[in-house]
């Protein structure tokens, strides 16, 4: 039988551990990914031990309290801390979310945290986005029309046509779906767009005043960019925001078939 073996410097070492302050009587253990690779250290995994009674509730709270008043090297992204913004993106509990709508009371044991996963790591928890944000203009996120709009004022939808946009335009582009997405993995090489980018071009084709949505689907008519989808629906499991790219994806799909008919 063929054994697999990872290359020694991806294994992830013990790390260094920071015990919670004297008095402290309820402390949580978190456990944080560690690496910078321009030093050619292995990963390692930080343990640090923080009083939830000195603590706000959430695990961006944990996180930005030990960068300010333990190590100040700990690197993360975060902006909005209200699950708007996106960036706080990560691997919490073994699962992908955001860290600013994540309670730490609702994590049994300790809080283990990673980078998203399977993307290229910058430094600790913030991963190299540009594959996917690559892939995210090669759809062309923005309304596409030969018509001009009126001289007086805006291009106006219904509110049925408005509404069928509702459960995509809310998407913050977190990448939580995308990188907990098997066939993402597994197409290393980018020809498979993937849920958040794929659901970004449905709300474009879904849009009454974009007038590309035929180029659109033609565009997608390709067995990587769309047809890797196999419907597992970790896309959706994951998301956040309580989206469903999986839909999305599934009615991009119906759509090419409609067209046949
Ligand atoms: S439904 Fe499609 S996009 Fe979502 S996780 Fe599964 S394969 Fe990926
Ligand atoms: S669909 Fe959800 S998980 Fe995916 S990028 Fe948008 S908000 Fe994030
Ligand atoms: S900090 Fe903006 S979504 Fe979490």
């Amino acid at each position: 039988m063929v054994e697999f073996t990872l290359p020694p410097n991806s294994r992830i070492q013990p790390g260094k551990a920071h015990k919670a302050p004297a008095g402290a009587k309820r402390v949580k253990v978190f456990k944080i990914y560690r690496y910078d690779p321009d030093s050619g250290a292995n990963p390692r995994l930080d343990t640090f031990e923080i009083d939830l009674d000195d603590c706000g509730p959430m695990v961006l709270d944990a996180l930005l309290k030990i960068k300010n008043e333990i190590d100040s090297t700990l690197t993360f992204r975060r902006s909005c801390r209200e699950g708007i913004c996106g960036s706080c993106a990560m691997n919490i509990d073994g699962s992908n979310t955001l860290s600013c709508l994540k309670p730490i009371e609702d994590i049994k044991g300790d809080v283990k945290i990673y980078p998203l996963p399977h993307m290229p790591v910058v430094k600790d928890l913030i991963p190299d986005l540009s594959i996917p944000y690559a892939q995210l203009t090669s759809i062309k996120p923005w309304l596409q029309s030969e018509t001009p709009p009126p001289p007086d004022g805006e291009r106006l939808q219904s509110p049925e046509d408005r509404a069928k946009l509702d459960g995509m335009w809310e998407c913050i582009l977190c990448f939580c779906c995308q990188t907990s997405c098997p066939s993402y993995w597994w197409n290393g090489d980018a020809r498979y767009l993937g849920p958040a980018v794929l659901m970004a071009a449905a709300r474009w084709i879904d849009d009454s005043r974009d007038e590309y949505a035929g180029e659109r689907l033609d565009a997608l008519n390709d067995p990587f960019k769309l047809y890797r989808c196999h419907t597992i629906m970790n896309c959706t499991k994951t998301c956040p925001k309580g989206l469903n790219p999986a839909k999305a994806i599934g009615d991009i799909k119906a759509k090419l078939v409609e067209r046949l008919l």
